[in-house]
């Protein structure tokens, strides 16, 4: 495993598993197997349903507790301070854990300043070791990472082959923000495991499209959290520290950029008054 050092100094493996739409009376069994087959970081959320899943694995798992890094998020309803202060108790609660490695504010929404300061508290009471955000681009990262206490040492946000973040990673790197990947598969939208560059690219390795996408984005400095229920493809996509993309394989694969959200873009006022429905 390789890692990455966030800006307090914490190390982050730069490949964990995510559990988004896994169903909660699966989670147990994915995370057992996802641990059993070598992954450490686990990205979970109280929006997923399944913190209780994830906890019962890190319990049963037989791997000691400091070698996992579980994340974490605040979920739109549990925004502003007190509810997002409780609500940190009630994720360490159903994770079963003494503290989270990494929790992040889920979306830009509602009263983030009030949960960041909720974080920023946990994080100083040693509950959390590091806290970050999800979802932010530029707009709202640069204002929040102004005018907050710590710096958010996360920010996780789509990327993938086609939507590669060129400028939201520029503006992290300037506030020393790591870059994480969510859906990078792009949940195989746009034909992704089908794509004749990146399977191309992959035979030439001996390596399968999903692992040539991946490799691509360790390479790029983002760190990624695949998800599948299935073990073989849990194996599958942990096994790419064994070969390099070259200069020009990585430069063909930039050129797959669209630039533009395969999901939803929080620019748009009917995905943004969507995601704010939540809260009412
Ligand atoms: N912060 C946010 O707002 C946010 C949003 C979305 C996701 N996330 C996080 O990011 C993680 C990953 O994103 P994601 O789950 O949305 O999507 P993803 O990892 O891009 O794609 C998952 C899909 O790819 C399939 N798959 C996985 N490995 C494969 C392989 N080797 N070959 C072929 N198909 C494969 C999975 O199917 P099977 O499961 O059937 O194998 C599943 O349908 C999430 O689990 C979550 O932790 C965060």
């Amino acid at each position: 495993m390789e890692y990455v050092t966030l800006n307090n100094g914490v190390k982050m493996p730069i490949l964990g598993y995510g559990v988004y739409q896994v169903d909660p009376a699966e989670c147990e069994r994915c995370v057992l197997d996802a641990i059993e087959v070598g992954y450490r970081s686990i990205d979970t959320a109280q929006a997923y349903a399944n913190e209780e899943g994830v906890g019962n694995a890190i319990v049963k798992c037989g791997v000691p507790r400091e070698e996992l890094f579980i994340t974490t998020k605040v979920w739109i309803t549990n925004a502003g301070y007190e509810k997002a202060k409780a609500s940190i108790e009630e994720s360490l609660k159903k994770l079963q854990t003494d503290y989270i490695d990494l929790l992040l504010i889920h979306q830009p929404f509602n009263d983030y300043y009030g949960t960041y300061r909720a974080m920023e508290e946990a994080y100083k009471e040693g509950k959390v070791r590091a806290i970050g955000v999800s979802n932010f681009y530029p707009d709202r990262f640069i204002d929040l990472a102004n005018f907050c206490e710590i710096v958010p040492a996360v920010n996780q946000v789509e990327t993938h082959v086609f939507q590669q973040q060129k400028v939201a990673k520029e503006v992290m790197k300037k506030y020393h923000t790591q870059i994480e990947s969510w859906g990078p598969f792009a949940e195989g939208k746009n034909n992704l495991f089908q794509n004749e560059i990146l399977k191309a690219i992959g035979e030439k390795h001996g390596k399968s499209v999903a692992q040539t996408a991946l490799r691509f984005l360790i390479q790029s400095g983002v760190v990624v959290i695949p998800k599948s229920v299935h073990k073989e493809r849990m194996k599958e996509n942990l096994n790419i520290f064994d070969f390099e993309l070259s200069a020009e394989e990585m430069k063909q694969i930039e050129c797959l950029d669209t630039e533009k959200s395969l999901f939803f873009s929080h620019y748009d006022p009917d995905t943004v008054e969507w995601f704010i429905s939540f809260s009412k």
